[in-house]
């Protein structure tokens, strides 16, 4: 194990020679003879003293070369260059300069499925796990010299309008579970390792705040100004943050493109500040790549490039990525528009994680992660956990008199058809690496069923031509069963590409209608992408007797999609987004309300506050079994002024009353932990198949107020249940948090009366008093 020591010793030799280019380089400062005499490598002061020693040694040029995701190092003093961009979000990839698949031992890492894909497992288990999976392998890149310490994952926008093109690498739509799986996932992969707040690697929460429109019509990522008003702020796009951040403990923010009301978000004092006076941020915020030069150059916000720099540093961002800070500080320096100050905080944040990351450790042979190499990348349990991942989430919509799960002994010829299913390029969405191994659909399924026919039906997914129809209808004729792969690629939805249309691409549902029209029985649709698809043709077409969705199921989504196709695994994920119709293109995607206004049609956006038909709900998924539930437990009452705990209301009158509506306000209530309740649950395998389903609770209050959401989720936990029996379940409450909403000033409040708690059919009333 001391080969580990000696080959960082020989990497910082090199890099302290003066070959500072190689940018992810797993060079340790401290290792050098150089710089272990100088404080900032002195263990036994505590690391805000070495952060600030450091800074109080550099030049104002070394400073300033500190400043970019490639920060330059200070050979002087045996600091080496230092990679801040790398990117993890299903698994290591090489989409920021920080990892390269090719210039080590390491040549591939698992991709577990899109964000979106995991996300409708609704399990916080499998969350962590994939994460510090994700973690294992990124640290072993790094280890190997492949990839750098600090990574910018996960992306917790929420998904607030179907046709984001990134809404894929998110977990949907609800603020809850959005921010529920940005802290599996930063607990996940930063691990927590005692003292000082160190950690294994760094993630960090993107992109801040209001950040979900990448090119739209005219409108584009870049120059966005989001209109967000104070109360979809306060219960929509920032409780993520704040969850990722308070419960999290992430030790990164990225701050976004788009403007907040006029003011580019990296430049918004207010809220960066907001995230370390209120929810105890330690770490650095870094902006979105080019996001300060944007700031002058295509938004206009500033007069000059040095005012852009001024702002930004004055707000609390800490690194650019990209080299516009290299490039124009001294000048802001020499105009009196930045002083040194603002970028001594700037250092002393970015040293501080530095620190925390071990990159100032003398000696990393007693951490467990520090041994990690090649053999910790592509493992098997690796591929086991992201096949797990593609079974929970993978969503069934449709199943018409259980025409699913086949039976092995009834197929003896499958055809799959659809462009997808033999494409290995197609499995992880954006954000995909080298995958170790994928399987594609039709490999998968050959391992199944030998005789696996394919025709691609169209060329590729914008599927613009009929030319291989001929062919998919006579692969269709001859089979047993026919899988029709349907749906989005990244020349629909990717990053700077929305979609314009909620329908499948160019001639596919022609190609699908074609098919099944010529089969022997009903044919299955398994629909692949990120955002949701206006399938009501399919939805009420009895010739198309199941449909599933399975996301982009990354490298192992060929081995899995056969596993729930022949019941050996029973799905159950469900709908983390509202599957909207065509008509919702209507909507401007600009417009950021969340809530609902008749008076301009305006039909409110997410299940929350949406009043329109949808094609599938926010939660809706079926299974192999029907379940069904009953709230065992749950309190009847809930007495503010009568509660054990002393004073848990601070003011007095305890409540006020508006529009005939009673509330209390969030911050008036002293102990919100005391609130919290628990609701025990039976749910019930009515049918013949074991299976495990998340249990999604939610609640809605009676009393009703303008903007007042339809319902919200409250709690949810996956759960496993064998056939014909029942599994109890404990759902904790905490009615502070997630009963409450936004009023219109951006004040959290809690309405008094009767609320409904909501599992599946079943409902419990609770009473809320003062
Ligand atoms: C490290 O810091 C401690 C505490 O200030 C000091 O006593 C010690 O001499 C320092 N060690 C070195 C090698 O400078
Ligand atoms: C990755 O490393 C190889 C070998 O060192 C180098 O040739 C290549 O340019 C690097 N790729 C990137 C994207 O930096
Ligand atoms: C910003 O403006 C410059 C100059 O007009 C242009 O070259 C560049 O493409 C623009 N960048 C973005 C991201 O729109
Ligand atoms: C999906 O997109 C990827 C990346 O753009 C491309 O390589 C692949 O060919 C596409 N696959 C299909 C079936 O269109
Ligand atoms: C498909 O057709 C559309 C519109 O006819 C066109 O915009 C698009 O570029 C075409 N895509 C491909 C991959 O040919
Ligand atoms: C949740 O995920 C973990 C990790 O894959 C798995 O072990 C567990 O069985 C899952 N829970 C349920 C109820 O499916």
């Amino acid at each position: 194990m001391s080969t580990v020591p000696l080959l960082l010793l020989l990497v910082v030799a090199s890099a302290g020679a003066g070959d500072g280019a190689a940018p992810a380089s797993n060079a340790r400062p401290c290792a050098s003879p150089a710089a272990s005499a100088y404080p900032f490598c002195n263990a036994t002061l505590p690391f805000p003293a070495r952060a600030r020693a450091l800074v109080s040694l550099l030049t104002l040029d070394e400073k300033i070369a500190q400043l970019s995701n490639t920060a330059a190092g200070a050979p002087r003093l045996g600091v080496p260059p230092f990679e801040w961009w790398s990117e993890s979000l299903h698994g290591v990839c090489d989409n920021g300069p920080g990892v390269n698949f090719s210039s080590g031992p390491v040549r591939s890492a698992t991709i577990f499925p899109q964000v979106i894909l995991s996300a409708a497992a609704f399990n916080r288990s499998l969350w962590r796990a994939a994460a510090r999976a994700i973690a294992v392998e990124a640290r072993a890149m790094h280890n190997a010299g492949q990839a750098g310490l600090t990574f910018w994952a996960p992306n917790i926008n929420v998904f607030r309008d179907p046709r984001w093109g990134r809404g894929q690498e998110t977990p949907g739509e609800d603020p809850a579970v959005v921010s529920a799986y940005s802290v599996e996932y930063v607990k996940g992969f930063q691990g927590d390792y005692g003292e000082e707040g160190r950690m294994m690697l760094s993630a960090c929460c993107k992109h801040y705040i209001a950040y979900d429109l990448e090119k739209w019509r005219g409108f584009t990522r870049y120059t966005f100004n989001a209109k967000v008003n104070a109360q979809d702020m306060e219960d929509t796009y920032q409780p993520p943050f704040k969850s990722c951040i308070q419960e999290g403990r992430a030790s990164c923010l990225m701050c976004s493109y788009n403007q907040v009301n006029g003011v580019p978000a990296c430049a918004r004092k207010d809220i960066l500040q907001r995230a370390r006076d209120e929810w105890g941020f330690q770490g650095y915020i870094t902006s979105d790549c080019d996001a300060v030069a944007i700031i002058h150059e295509n938004q206009t916000y500033t007069a000059s490039d040095e005012d852009s720099i001024a702002v930004v540093l004055k707000a609390g961002m800490d690194i650019n990525c990209g080299s516009f800070l290299i490039r124009h500080t001294k000048s802001a320096i020499e105009k009196g528009k930045v002083q040194e100050e603002d970028i001594n905080h700037a250092l002393f944040n970015l040293f501080s994680v530095q620190l925390r990351l071990g990159f100032f450790d003398k000696t990393n042979e007693n951490q467990w992660f520090t041994q990690l190499g090649p053999n910790n990348v592509c493992t098997t349990e690796h591929r086991e956990l992201a096949a797990e991942a593609v079974r929970q989430g993978t969503v069934l919509l449709k199943n018409d008199n259980g025409f699913l799960p086949l039976k092995r002994s009834e197929v003896g010829h499958i055809a799959l058809i659809g462009p997808a299913a033999n494409d290995p390029y197609i499995l992880g969405g954006d954000y995909t690496g080298v995958p170790c191994h994928s399987t594609t659909f039709v490999k998968g399924m050959q391992a199944y069923v030998p005789k696996t026919t394919f025709a691609a039906g169209c060329k590729d997914v914008p599927c613009n031509s009929t030319d291989g129809f001929g062919e998919a209808i006579e692969a269709a004729k001859r089979a047993d069963v026919v899988v029709l792969i349907a749906g989005l690629n990244l020349t629909e939805e990717t990053e700077d590409h929305d979609r314009v249309s909620l329908l499948l691409p160019g001639r596919q549902m022609d190609l699908i209608h074609t098919v099944a029209s010529v089969t022997k029985k009903p044919v299955v649709l398994v629909l692949m992408g990120g955002g949701p698809v206006d399938v009501s043709f399919a939805k009420h077409d009895p010739r198309i007797a199941s449909i599933l969705w399975i996301g982009y199921p990354g490298e192992v989504g060929g081995n899995v999609l056969p596993e729930i196709l022949f019941g050996k695994y029973n799905p159950g994920g469900k709908l983390p987004i509202t599957w909207y119709p065509e008509s919702f293109t209507a909507v401007p995607m600009d417009d950021m309300n969340m809530r609902a206004d008749a008076s301009r049609g305006y039909p409110g956006r997410t299940y929350r506050f949406y009043t329109g038909d949808v094609v599938y709900g926010f939660g809706y998924g079926l299974s192999y079994s029907k379940y069904s539930y009953s709230i065992l437990q749950a309190p009847k009452k809930i007495s503010l002024s009568r509660s054990s705990v002393p004073d848990l209301i601070s003011r007095k009158p305890a409540y006020t009353r508006r529009d005939g509506v009673d509330y209390v306000q969030v911050e008036d209530i002293a102990s919100c932990e005391a609130l919290q309740f628990p609701v025990h649950i039976s749910v019930s395998n009515d049918g013949a198949m074991d299976g495990s389903h998340p249990v999604l609770l939610f609640a809605s209050s009676k009393p009703s107020f303008p903007g007042s959401p339809i319902k919200q989720l409250v709690g949810f936990e996956r759960v496993h249940t064998a056939a014909g029996r029942s599994t109890d379940v404990e759902i904790t409450v905490d009615p502070c948090k997630l009963m409450s909403f936004a009023n219109t000033e951006g004040t959290r409040v809690l309405f008094l009366g009767t609320h409904v708690l909501m599992v599946g059919d079943e409902e419990h009333e609770l009473l809320i008093e003062a």
